[in-house]
């Protein structure tokens, strides 16, 4: 007896009741409206209060929300109805509740999962920002949430669909990763409000999102629909504890009864608008909002009663379906309606800027609270880093593991919408800040030991120096002798000006290659206003300069400095004049021209805006909106310049007559790049918001259009006061034609180079002016919009202050092509990393004798130029997750082309066994990754992918190929 009830059990949970995906939807019917019910939470992973404030449902006076509450009380109200159906969308939420849950809970949450009433969608760890993020941060964010619930739920809980419904305003990058994750569709939201109202009128709301137009071709296509209206329940239906909606009351008796005229009111008000605007029988209806669903069964309850009433009767003749749904459902039906044809126009731009209405353009986002911009992606340089060097000397061990983890989902909280954008409150922000301090702090851990391996040192005594921004690090301040690692994450080797302050500098330090080579150096003094950074703990004056040069792919090099006393070796001085004629002006301008031609000039300048309407005004953490009667204003006078000249490098130190504002010119020997290194902050703070922008001007011809980089990787360009898809109603000149900037922008000449400006970390920018752009670095606002709390940020209790760096490419270097912009922006956010280690009591030849001072991952092969190893990192027992990709697109004819590696080949530090390839999120194999077919595929656009025998792998501009290795040390 017992035997059988166990083997009943066992055939119940071992899948024959697994009936979810297209399946487990609720029938339609073709010849009536389909109302597709979504209920829905909308779980922000911090924003007005901390990620563990939200979970916890904890200072409820601040917003009333708790994650804990609202996937429990889901799981209560699903399992009493079969025909509910509830989404989760935030897998870093998710995943912290179920950690917490016992067996049994655990097993009713997998049959709900198995029978399609919990449907996870999109299944990152957070619902991640477009605009300000980076493409390989996404790319990890949604890795980490989609592996956690394929090794939980396995098919079943593996997302169909993508639900991006709060982000302001959607990248093309966005669509065409969703694409390649093997989405059937994109469900998104907040796009301008005159895109939208055109929408509407012209059916077209629903559309195919070309992603990649110019390289991924149809691969990179995903069916999008965008929200009829907000991502909210209909006015009146809204059932949740934190809403004063009256509940449905069903009783005819009751002078209270509702029932029919909440029904009428809802077809009248909400479906019968809608049903010109949807591309077939079905209408998507979410039904939740922000935190809703603490007490699911009540939303349930009142949707059960509707639903009954509704599907009974005809409104006027007219009888419509309503059903409890999913987006995946939804789109399901749209394409079976539709035969998987939509008549919309294919999109190929993407869906910023966003404005809200006339004045209310999202633009100020892309630079709100900078320095928690610059340390999110200080972070992910590290975890790249961290991970590398993990699976190079094999730390696959749990506790090694764990802590690589707490660095990865850091990042995918930071991704968060409100995270990485800086629209959270500022006590949020500095809790993201604490969990990405954590998680570098553990993953210091990780590469000190992974550097005692592959070095051969007996202590893993690496530390590495965050402040090195600022000029300080204890280690070359106090030691006499020290070893420097540099690492460099990159798959090419590098070049790398490594720059450490030091305290005196007249003891003669000396730096030592791993060949015995003393290397030249330059003592530079540190800028005074950055000597006084709020919060600087160091003495440090100098600086001393060496340059690590062809540091190896995924690899290091160690340096021996010495406190010698002999001074270092004389050299002749470089000086930027040299090349360059520099003009700088009182307030801080720049004219640089080529040996006096006035024809290759560019200027610089560092201008602000002041915010219109002051308190109560539009400009805040989210808006931009400077006040159209005030012209930037220069942000100081009376400035007073130092030339520092040396064998390596020149440097002019710029002091404004105020003391929030500097910045230190630099330009290398044998370098076409030069550097802008500014230090703005403490801002003044007054009565209106403040704006300040680096200003870019040229000579050049440009066409008004400059070239972005979409979530820093493929190119996209933007040209003044216009829209691909429609007719803009200039209202906001400035704030209008402002973009995200991830990566820097670039600008033609005509037909030939133009010049390219990179940045190291996500901003707004954009032309506002013929032959000029701009980029903005850091702003205060006297308004909080959505945040209830101005922008004001503060750090050891003044403004905070930034510091942050410009890059130029000038037309000669982009002309001989030694450097691309996309090149130069790899080296900034994948940087080589510093480390610091005590020799102990060793001279150089001994040190030099045992260890191993010169490493790289990768073998002795030279690989292609445009090859990016985008991702390496352990993954299993014995298994690491590689990405390739092949990062050099249209945008420059000389270097693109099709590629072709070797992946057994590639790498020194392991053996590849054997490999599998997976789609881009690694949460399913690619020969089973099958996507609904919309639209006929065009025989054009059809990429056929020569495929390789064995390891070899071939990659097309801009693709990228996912795989995952079986290796042996
Ligand atoms: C759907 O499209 C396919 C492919 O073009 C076609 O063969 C089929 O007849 C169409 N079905 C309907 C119902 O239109
Ligand atoms: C997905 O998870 C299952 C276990 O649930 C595992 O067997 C499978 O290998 C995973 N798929 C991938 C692509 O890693
Ligand atoms: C990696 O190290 C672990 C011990 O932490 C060991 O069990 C495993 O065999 C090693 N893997 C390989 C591929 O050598
Ligand atoms: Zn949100």
């Amino acid at each position: 007896m017992i035997y059988v009830i166990l083997f009943l059990v066992v055939t119940y949970f071992g899948g024959i009741h697994a009936e979810c995906g297209y399946q487990s939807c609720h029938p339609v019917k073709s010849d009536q409206i389909n109302i597709h019910l979504i209920p829905h939470s909308h779980d922000d992973l911090g924003w007005l209060k901390t990620f563990e404030q939200y979970y916890w449902g904890s200072h409820d006076n601040v917003q009333s929300g708790g994650v804990q509450y609202i996937i429990t009380s889901v799981v209560a109200a699903l399992k009493k109805n079969k025909d509910r159906r509830f989404i989760y969308v935030e897998t870093g939420f998710f995943w912290k509740w179920w950690l917490y849950q016992n067996e049994a809970t655990r097993e009713d949450v997998k049959q709900l999962v198995n029978n399609g009433q919990l449907e996870f969608v999109s299944g990152g760890w957070s619902m991640n920002d477009e605009g300000a993020t980076y493409y390989q941060t996404i790319i990890d964010q949604m890795t980490w949430g989609l592996r956690k619930l394929n090794e939980t739920f396995g098919e079943c809980g593996r997302p169909k669909v993508a639900w991006q419904i709060d982000p302001f305003g959607h990248s093309r990058e966005m669509a065409s990763i969703f694409a390649q994750i093997g989405f059937d569709g994109f469900i998104l939201n907040r796009i301008d409000y005159e895109d939208l109202d055109m929408r509407r009128k012209n059916r077209s709301l629903e559309f195919i999102w070309r992603g990649s137009p110019d390289h991924l071709g149809e691969s990179s296509d995903i069916f999008t629909n965008v929200l009829f209206r907000h991502y909210s329940a209909p006015a009146g239906l809204c059932f949740d504890v934190k809403c004063d909606d009256e509940p449905i009351i069903d009783d005819p008796n009751s002078p209270e009864y509702n029932l029919a005229s909440k029904a009428e009111d809802f077809v009248n008000n909400w479906i019968k608008p809608a049903i010109s605007a949807f591309s077939s029988n079905n209408i998507l209806v979410p039904m939740g909002d922000d935190f809703m669903y603490q007490y699911a069964e009540k939303n349930f309850f009142n949707m059960d009663k509707l639903i009954n009433y509704m599907n009974s009767r005809d409104f006027d003749g007219v009888k419509y379906n309503v059903i409890y749904s999913t987006p995946s459902c939804y789109v399901k039906a749209v394409h079976d309606a539709t035969n998987g044809t939509l008549n919309s126009a294919m999109k190929t731009d993407d869906f910023f800027p966003f404005a809200s209405e006339t004045h209310n353009y999202f633009t100020g986002y892309f630079t709100s609270r900078p320095t928690s911009k610059g340390y999110g992606r200080f972070s992910n340089n590290f975890l790249q880093v961290c991970k590398q060097l993990s699976t190079f000397a094999n730390l696959t061990a749990e506790d090694e593991n764990a802590k690589l983890d707490t660095l990865r989902e850091a990042l995918g909280v930071f991704q968060h919408h409100d995270a990485i954008t800086g629209t959270e409150k500022e006590n949020v922000a500095h809790d993201y800040i604490r969990l990405l301090h954590n998680g570098i702090t553990n993953c210091e851990n990780i590469t000190s030991k992974a550097l005692m391996k592959l070095v051969q040192l007996n202590e893993p005594d690496f530390t590495t120096c965050h402040m090195l921004n600022i000029s300080e690090c204890a280690p070359s301040e106090t030691e006499k002798n020290l070893i420097i690692t540099v690492y460099n994450p990159l798959g090419r080797p590098v070049n790398k000006y490594v720059r450490i302050p030091i305290t005196d500098n007249s003891t003669g330090i000396t730096i030592t290659d791993p060949n015995g080579n003393q290397l030249t150096t330059q003592i530079i003094p540190i800028h005074g206003y950055v000597q006084k950074t709020p919060g600087r703990n160091s003495s440090a004056q100098y600086d001393l300069v060496f340059k690590a040069e062809n540091v190896p792919p995924l690899g290091y090099k160690q340096y021996f400095f010495e406190t010698t006393g002999n001074s270092s070796i004389p050299n002749e001085d470089f000086s930027k004049s040299e090349k360059l004629q520099v003009v700088y002006s009182e307030n801080g301008d720049q004219l640089t021209m080529k040996n006096g031609d006035y024809q290759g000039y560019y200027g610089t300048a560092y201008r602000y805006y002041t915010g219109f309407g002051g308190e109560g005004g539009t400009d805040d953490p989210y808006v931009f909106r400077p006040d159209p009667d005030i012209s930037p204003q220069s942000v100081g006078h009376n400035f007073i310049y130092i030339q520092y000249y040396g064998p390596l490098l020149s440097e002019t130190h710029a002091y404004a007559d105020n003391e929030w504002f500097s910045y230190v010119d630099r330009v290398h020997a044998q370098s076409s790049i030069s550097e802008q290194e500014y230090l703005i902050g403490p801002l003044p703070y007054g009565r209106t918001s403040m704006e300040v922008i680096f200003q870019f001007s040229t000579h050049f011809e440009y066409d008004d259009q400059i070239t972005t980089y979409s979530n820093g990787r493929e190119s996209i360009n933007r040209a003044r006061d216009h829209r691909d898809t429609w007719n803009l109603t200039v209202t906001e000149p400035i704030a209008g034609n402002y973009y995200p900037i991830v990566g820097g922008i670039t600008i033609q000449n005509g037909s030939k180079p133009g010049i390219a400006v990179i940045n190291d970390r996500a901003q707004g920018g954009g032309s506002i002016s013929y032959q000029n752009f701009e980029f903005m670095i850091h702003r205060n606002t006297i308004s909080g919009g959505g945040a209830q709390e101005p922008l004001n940020e503060t750090a050891f209790g003044v403004g905070v202050v930034t510091r942050g760096s410009f890059y130029i490419i000038d037309e000669k270097a982009l002309t001989l092509g030694t450097i691309t912009p996309k090149e130069l922006s790899q080296e900034i956010y994948l940087g080589s990393w510093i480390f610091f280690t005590s020799p102990g009591n060793v001279s150089f030849e001994s040190y030099q004798k045992t260890h191993v001072m010169e490493f790289s991952g990768l073998s002795n092969v030279s690989l292609p130029r445009n090859l990016h190893i985008l991702t390496l990192e352990p993954w299993g027992p014995s298994t690491v997750l590689l990405r390739l990709e092949n990062f050099i697109g249209n945008e420059d004819k000389t270097n693109s082309g099709l590629l072709t590696v070797d992946i057994q080949q590639m790498f020194s530090a392991f053996k590849v066994e054997s490999m599998r390839e997976t789609n881009l999120a690694a949460n399913n194999w690619l020969e089973e990754t099958v996507r609904m077919q919309f639209n006929q595929p065009d025989p054009k656009q059809k990429k056929v992918l020569p495929q390789g025998n064995n390891f070899n792998v071939t990659l097309e501009p801009m693709q990228i190929r996912t795989f995952i290795l079986t290796i042996s040390y």
